[in-house]
């Protein structure tokens, strides 16, 4: 599987960079991913990117990790060489596997993570592959063990959904290169429509059929955190 993310992967820090709330939800995450771990155990996160989300957990668990790595899952051997080159020193404590993310937990034993984790990927799903992911993450964490999920989760109100959509493109047009711009408004523009779209209360409710709790923590403007119990 092609990641829909590669054409962008060149602009990622561009993007990023005129991403509301993006330094703060990834120190949310990685706050509560620290919250949920446990000394030794293992914890996995999907679609690492650049590293951002990563950098931030690792500075809060890397000390209680023990012997153990945190598993690195990114379908981009790109983005994970850069992973690994902004992470430095930290990249000791960490596993950088190139492979999609549904295939990873397939091939793993039942019940081995305690957290897996999750920032700006899962909007380059499709419905039928989240609803063959979320029982997946599901199967494979501990009793107790939490998904931490970051991304961007458009509300049922369509006038409201178009809102946010709009503020968004307009700071892209604002701030962002020409050329970027038309990249990732074509990204967006497919990410709002049927195909990808993730809106909160489907995603509350697919959510909901795999975990005995899930809970909306956080959101700035179109980007929710949501932490499910196992
Ligand atoms: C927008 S980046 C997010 C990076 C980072 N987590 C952050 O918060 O900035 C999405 C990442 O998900 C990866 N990705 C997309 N589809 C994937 C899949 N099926 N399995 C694993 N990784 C995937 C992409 O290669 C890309 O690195």
């Amino acid at each position: 599987m092609r990641s829909r993310y590669a054409g962008l992967e060149q602009y990622n820090e561009a993007i990023l960079s005129v991403t509301p709330g993006a330094e703060y939800l990834w120190r949310t995450v990685a706050t509560l991913v620290h919250r949920n771990y446990q000394f030794g155990e293992n914890v996995v996160e999907l679609g690492p990117g650049e590293d951002h989300s990563t950098e931030a957990v690792l500075i809060r668990i890397a000390a209680h990790m023990g012997s153990g790595r945190l598993k690195l899952i990114d379908i981009s051997q790109k983005m994970l060489a850069r992973c690994k080159r902004r992470l430095g020193e930290q990249g000791k404590h960490a596993r950088f596997v190139c492979r999609d993310a549904a295939r990873y937990l397939t091939l793993r034993n039942p019940a081995s993570f305690v957290v897996i984790y999750s920032a700006w990927t899962a909007h380059n799903f499709t419905e039928a592959y989240r609803q063959n992911l979320w029982p997946l993450i599901a199967s494979r964490l501990m009793h107790g063990g939490a998904l931490v999920l970051m991304d961007k989760v458009y509300p049922g109100d369509a006038r409201e959904a178009g809102r946010l959509f709009k503020l968004q493109m307009d700071r892209y047009a604002e701030f962002l290169a020409p050329e970027v711009y038309r990249e990732i408004h074509l990204h967006e523009v497919e990410d709002y429509g049927p195909d990808y779209r993730l809106e909160e209360m489907s995603l509350r409710n697919e959510l909901q059929k795999h975990f005995s709790e899930v809970r909306v923590v956080d959101r700035v403007e179109r980007e929710l955190i949501i932490v499910c119990k196992k």
